[in-house]
């Protein structure tokens, strides 16, 4: 039988600084849904990447006086060792500079100009230069950049045209007939009310040329708009492999209007299927509840906290403390807590000392051989499922936890270190007790994985037994030295 397939990616990101906490973010979230496609047993294809093409990266180069592709080449690099340092599991990573994407982007042009959805003509509109993008009155009533609080530029430009406008009727009626195209619920609302309360204009397609971005063909004077040839990233790596439509295309809210609407229509009228979910996560916000700004001084460098804590402290915190589907403040005091007390007190300490025991009490060899079962963990698993299906991993973070307890739980209710080998049947009780102990840090730890990639790995070594497809039957367990996964904190020095 062949295997279910699942494809998701992230948004392609701006390299025109470092990598911040929201980019941070959404890696952690997708990477964990790809994890757990896998721990299902399934075919995954996670797709990540950089967005090369806008007039912006010339502007920034220009102010660290490099050349733009030098700038930007470099900026990559670092969009990649962040990957790595945060153990993100992509399968690809695509820069919309490379010849293939512009050929994909090529292609699709093509197709939309033959149809006679392109035209060329004059606009004039409300334009955020950061945003590279258009406003209209009912978005910006004051005249400012809903994202940069600066005021619009009134511009006239020349250029070619979507015919957007014409699809109007059509992606009201496709939202309406796919709920769950657009999740969260709110999120779907929210575009369908825009939708339904102003006339949707063409999209400018092209900006005059300085010589960076894909061409327009036959025009070269203009180059193709980055937000048109950005979305097209998606199918560019996705369809030569097989996995066109992706499943979900994971967003931030503040670019939902291109992923729920242009993108859609882009698709439809080039006649290629569209992908099935376009999931919205929050955004992180500072810890005063504002946007974070590098003007404001409010932010939280994911550098910064990766020298104070392991890595799967800033995924615990980022997956379980901000709610999946709204925006939430990222607290630095709130993130050591969590270290301490749940991911320390509650699951490096059951592995700690369970392992310890059994070591000191039977030996590395602990076959599962005669054990009765006290754990049924299928409705467990069930429920995690159905969490990540909604997309709401922070609930299934709970949920695993309250897993992480119950084992705690038992544990203490069977208190193994109680139970005397001279004691009648005291070595017998003793031995199960401990092989339940392990066998329920072993799928807990099986689950944990796919959030806590290093941790569960770690957790799964001294078990002796590796992450992989879930498996919840009982297993021969070889111990080894369990590792100290979440030190302890030194306290803050005064300063
Ligand atoms: O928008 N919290 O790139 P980008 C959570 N290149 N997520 C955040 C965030 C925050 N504070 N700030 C940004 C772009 N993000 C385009 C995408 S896709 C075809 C083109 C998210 O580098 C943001 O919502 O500004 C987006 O999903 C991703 O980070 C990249 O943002």
């Amino acid at each position: 039988m062949s295997k279910t397939k699942f494809s998701i990616t992230t948004a392609i990101d701006y390299p025109n600084g470092a990598p911040h906490m929201g980019h941070a973010y959404e890696k952690i979230v997708t990477d964990s849904y790809a994890r757990w496609h896998r721990l299902n047993g399934h075919e995954v294809y996670f797709l990540t990447g950089t967005d090369e093409n806008g007039q912006n990266l010339v502007k920034s180069a220009e102010t660290a006086g490099l050349p733009t592709r030098e700038f930007v080449d470099r900026n990559v690099e670092l969009f990649r060792s962040f990957c790595s340092k945060l153990n993100i599991s992509y399968d690809e990573f695509i820069r919309t500079s490379e010849p293939r994407h512009h050929e994909a982007t090529h292609k699709i042009w093509k197709i939309l100009e033959a149809k006679g959805d392109i035209y060329f003509g004059e606009y004039e509109g409300l334009y955020c230069g950061n945003c590279e993008a258009y406003y209209t009155e009912l978005q910006a009533p004051d005249g400012k950049c809903p994202a940069h609080y600066k005021p619009l530029d009134k511009l006239v430009e020349k250029g070619f045209f979507l015919k957007t406008g014409q699809y109007q009727k059509w992606i009201i009626e496709y939202l309406k007939a796919n709920p769950g195209f657009v999740n969260p619920e709110l999120s779907r609302k929210e575009i369908l009310s825009r939708l339904e309360s102003e006339p949707m204009r063409d999209l400018s397609i092209t900006r005059p040329s300085k010589g960076w971005g894909i061409p327009v063909p036959g025009k070269p004077e203009y180059v193709i708009y980055t937000w048109f040839d950005a979305l097209i990233n998606y199918y560019t790596a996705s369809e030569s492999k097989g996995y066109w439509p992706n499943d979900t295309h994971v967003i931030g809210r503040d670019i939902l209007w291109f992923h729920a609407v242009i993108w859609p229509i882009m698709l439809h009228a080039a006649g290629i299927p569209l992908p099935k979910q376009i999931y919205v996560h929050g955004m992180v916000l500072a810890a005063d509840g504002r946007k974070m700004s590098k003007s404001l001084g409010n932010g939280v460098d994911p550098m910064d906290v990766l020298a104070k804590v392991p890595i799967d402290s800033l995924r615990y915190y980022i997956l379980r403390a901000i709610p999946s589907n709204s925006n939430g403040a990222f607290v630095l005091e709130d993130l050591l807590k969590r270290h301490q007390s749940e991911l320390g007190n509650d699951y490096g300490n059951l592995l700690m000392r369970v392992v310890k025991l059994a070591r000191k009490r039977i030996g590395d060899s602990i076959p599962s051989e005669g054990m009765p079962l006290a754990f049924d963990f299928s409705s467990f698993i069930a429920e995690m499922n159905e969490h990540m299906e909604k997309r709401e991993h922070h609930r299934a973070l709970d949920r695993l936890w309250s897993e992480v307890n119950r084992v705690n739980g038992y544990i203490n209710d069977q208190a193994p270190w109680g139970l005397k080998d001279d004691q009648p049947e005291g070595r017998k009780k003793f031995i199960e007790v401990i092989y339940n102990g392990l066998y329920g840090i072993d799928v807990v730890s099986q689950v944990l994985a796919t959030f806590l990639p290093e941790t569960g790995s770690k957790a799964l070594a001294s078990l002796g037994m590796k992450p992989g497809i879930l498996e919840l039957k009982a297993r021969n367990y070889i111990l080894a030295d369990p590792p100290v996964l979440f030190p302890r904190l030194e306290p803050a020095k005064p300063a």
